[in-house]
């Protein structure tokens, strides 16, 4: 990987997007958020997912808040220590993020990462020219060792596959004492009214009734706070933070709907049972609609900081 920082080394040319045995709709959310034809998939679910649903999880993860009123993006920001060096943000998506860290004016350059050319469009929409983005895989950064101040990681480090050699590649890429700045989806509640759980018990009893094979999409262990210390000091960076934090949305139930289905695993399934898995979805998540109307949308995530260990890299 040789892409010199400030280059999208995307290519941009469109096809249809597929996945073995899937076909992504396309909704409207690309449009909106891409205005492109999507790239090719690759062979991989979450790559042909982002394909088609490029600034969904943007859009998605822009809405609930905690009590001060701060959305995850910004609990991570406000996490990012005052660097000299590069941030990267990893796995950047749509840009969302980077867009944030731009107006902290102590953040000089913040450069985004990711695999998937419909995303990098979408971020190259929204950051303009100015904004430097590469396309590279997580195991294989195009960053010297020990070059990056620090690295973010929005909704993300859970799908950089293999994990392992991920948190290797980006504690190599970090400079002694830099930071790994993550959020991290939590635990999702179901003691509280939430409509998160309705997906849940949906997706298992539509699977029960067509027990396809389901893709692998993440790696889980990430999202246990000791695992994930683990997997960390193993890759030379220790938890310094470890911050659990409730958002929520109360949203109208079509909306609360939407939401839902754009995450991964709906469009697994045949359309028979998608229609099936949909009508249960929209039955639960009246169950769960107050009397405002209003269904809420309880997220729990972790804010994880993690810091290089000392060690001059250069010299092992
Ligand atoms: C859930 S989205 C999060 C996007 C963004 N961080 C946000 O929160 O708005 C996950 C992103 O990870 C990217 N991704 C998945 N595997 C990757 C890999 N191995 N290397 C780089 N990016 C990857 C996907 O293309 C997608 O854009």
């Amino acid at each position: 990987m040789g892409g010199r920082p400030g280059i999208c080394r995307a290519d941009c040319q469109g096809k249809a997007s597929s996945f073995p045995g899937l076909t992504l709709v396309r909704d409207r959310r690309q449009a909106v958020c891409v205005g492109a034809a999507a790239g090719p998939a690759g062979g991989d679910y979450v790559q042909a997912w982002h394909d088609v649903h490029a600034g969904a999880t943007s859009m998605v993860m822009s809405r609930p808040r905690d009590v001060s009123g701060r959305t995850s993006y910004e609990l991570l920001v406000d996490a990012v220590p005052t660097v000299d060096g590069p941030v990267v943000d990893m796995a950047c998506g749509d840009g969302f993020l980077i867009d944030a860290l731009r107006r902290r004016r102590d953040l000089q350059h913040v450069i985004g990462v990711d695999l998937n050319t419909a995303e990098l469009r979408a971020a190259r929409q929204r950051l303009g020219s100015g904004g430097a983005l590469l396309r590279a895989n997580a195991t294989a950064l195009p960053f010297a060792t020990s070059s990056v101040s620090v690295v973010t990681a929005h909704f993300s480090l859970m799908l950089l596959l293999p994990l392992d050699d991920a948190l290797a590649e980006i504690a190599r890429a970090l400079q002694p004492a830099g930071s790994l700045v993550a959020v991290i989806p939590g635990p999702i509640r179901e003691d509280v009214p939430n409509g998160w759980p309705a997906l849940r018990s949906a997706f298992a009893e539509t699977h029960a009734d067509h027990p396809i094979e389901l893709p692998p999409i993440q790696d889980d262990r990430i999202l246990d706070p000791d695992t994930r210390a683990t997997l960390l000091d193993t890759a030379g960076l220790t938890v310094t933070t470890n911050q659990r934090t409730e958002l929520i949305d109360r949203t109208d139930p079509a909306v609360a709907f939407d939401q839902l289905w754009l995450t991964y695993g709906p469009e697994v399934f045949p359309d028979s049972a998608q229609t099936a898995l949909r009508d249960r979805l929209r039955q639960k998540l009246n169950e769960r609609t107050g009397d405002d109307g209003l269904v809420p949308m309880v997220h729990i995530v972790d804010l994880v900081v993690a810091t290089s260990d000392q060690r001059d890299r250069r010299a092992v």
